[in-house]
């Protein structure tokens, strides 16, 4: 029972330390990135179900989102703020295939696009024993 208390009062503690840590820059870059995953699902479910003009917004959204990841990466890391450019440059064009009614070409480019997230992932996020993520620089 006592054992349980302390393994419970540490797991409480240790995610008020790893939300504690966070800068307000960070959260609110935090929010980005949930935002991002939420939109390109539904940037898929739109280009699946070939929604040219919903679809292309989803885009238009996402890489207005990706210059604002540019932006808080230019002064920390030249290569992050780089891999943003190409998520943004991605994005751009799954925008323009879906425009011209390329659902599948759309299609392989958010898979493509996708995969250039784990470039600035791998080096900037690490992951913590309690499933959430933090920065690392
Ligand atoms: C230039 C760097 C960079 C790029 C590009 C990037 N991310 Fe992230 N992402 C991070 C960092 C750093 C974190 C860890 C901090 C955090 O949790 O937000 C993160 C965290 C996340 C999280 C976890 C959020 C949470 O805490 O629950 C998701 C989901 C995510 N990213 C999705 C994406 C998707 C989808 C893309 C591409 C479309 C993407 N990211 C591109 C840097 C990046």
């Amino acid at each position: 029972m006592r054992r349980t208390f302390f393994l419970i009062a540490c797991l409480v503690g240790f995610s008020v330390a790893a939300v504690a840590q966070m800068t307000p820059e960070e959260k609110e870059y935090q929010t980005w990135m949930k935002t991002a995953s939420a939109m390109v699902r539904g940037l898929r479910t739109n280009v699946e179900g070939k929604n040219a003009e919903p679809a292309a917004s989803d885009t238009q959204k996402l890489v207005d989102l990706f210059a604002k990841v540019n932006g808080f990466w230019a002064a920390k890391d030249p290569n992050a703020a780089q891999v943003a450019l190409d998520v943004q440059a991605g994005f751009k064009e799954v925008g323009t295939l879906a425009a011209a009614g390329n659902f599948t070409e759309a299609s392989a480019s958010i898979v493509k696009t996708q995969e250039k997230c784990s470039g600035c992932h791998d080096i900037h996020r690490e992951k913590l024993p309690d499933g959430s993520y933090k920065f690392k620089y």
